[in-house]
């Protein structure tokens, strides 16, 4: 079988990894110590055995508590660059990266902190392993739109660092039509929009995150097949789904990976892309996600895995010229 190596070497976008989910915990217990932040777990074995979750809620309560060790700028930097090196090596040419603000300022670290960390380690990423990234601020969904609005304004003054914004956390209970007004601000300041919806909420939450947010790509959104309208909808506007098998899988969204439904979603044409989400939290980056799906699922074809990087490239919100370069 020559298809796990194909997918391995193939060049690919990665649209959907929330940066504090590449935390490993060998570096939560560096951080920890250089900064002395106190943690709830005696060492690394005893905070991998607690990545045993149920649902989504299990996992953002184990991944708050692994953030609150970044303090300071250069952990922020640390953290991507770390991330960015592993992705490099899964072939990665460009990604796009959400990082949680709020979970940052809500300790007293500065906005600025935050992102000029994660900025200066894109920057040096590329000048140093030809990888291109770029930023997505990521607003919580748990919290309240005026919360949002805040955020916002802090980030006003290093808005030339960011490409977008999304919105994530906690999904039910949560709809997107709480930040109808601020995401409306946000595509007036020129901001690419996405929104995490369908993961574990309903399909009423992704035609809210269409209609009412204009959500440029829809992350997650593997509960658009309970609604064929919706699927219509996804294909014939192409709006990308940023899909995480693994993650689905350690989320319990599907019982197992042999169940999930990429292949139906490709299938009904939709423009679907493999991403890895959390890779420190769910057992793999971009490229175990592909080949554990794949041998999860013998459905899935040589040409599925060529629409996939495809759609990677066609899905990112790179500069057209770079897109046709990468394709
Ligand atoms: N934040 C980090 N990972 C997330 C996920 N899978 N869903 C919602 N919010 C998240
Ligand atoms: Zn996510």
């Amino acid at each position: 079988e020559r298809l796990p190596g194909l997918l391995a070497a193939s060049p690919k976008a990665e649209l959907h990894i929330h940066i504090e989910g590449s935390l490993e915990p060998e570096m939560i217990f560096a951080l920890a110590r250089r900064n002395g932040v106190a943690l709830p777990y005696a060492g690394v074995e005893e905070l991998r055995r607690a990545y045993a979750f149920t649902d989504l809620q299990s996992f953002l309560d184990i991944y708050y508590a692994g953030a609150s060790v970044l303090l300071h700028e250069q952990d922020f930097y640390d953290m991507a660059r770390a991330y960015l090196a592993r992705a490099a090596g899964d072939n990665v040419v460009h990604a796009e990266i959400f990082f949680d603000p709020q979970t940052h300022t809500a300790r007293g670290v500065a906005m600025e902190a935050v992102i000029n960390g994660l900025y200066r380690a894109c920057a040096d990423a590329r000048a140093e392993q030809g990888i291109s990234a770029s930023l997505i601020l990521s607003f919580l969904r748990h919290l309240s739109e005026d919360d949002a609005f805040a955020t916002l304004e802090q980030a006003m003054p290093l808005l030339d660092r960011i490409v977008g914004v999304g919105l994530d956390s906690s999904e039910l209970g949560h709809p997107p039509e709480k930040f109808a007004r601020v995401f409306a601000r946000c595509r007036e300041l020129g901001l690419h929009v996405v929104a995490h919806a369908g993961e574990e909420g309903p399909p009423a939450y992704i035609w809210g995150a269409l209609d009412v947010l204009k959500a440029e790509r829809i992350d997650h959104g593997v509960q658009a097949v309970h609604d064929p309208a919706l699927m219509l909808r996804l294909a014939q506007e192409r709006i990308p789904l940023t899909v995480c098998p693994l993650s689905n899988q350690k989320l319990c969204v599907f019982p197992d990976l042999s169940r999930h439904n990429l292949k139906q979603l490709l299938d009904a044409g939709l423009v679907a892309t493999v991403n890895s989400d959390d890779p420190a939290y769910f057992g793999g980056y971009v490229n175990d996600n592909f080949t554990q799906t794949f041998a999860a699922l013998p459905a899935l074809t040589a040409r599925d895995a060529w629409q996939l990087a495809g759609n990677s490239f066609e899905a990112s919100f790179a500069a057209a010229a770079d897109k046709r370069a990468w394709q």
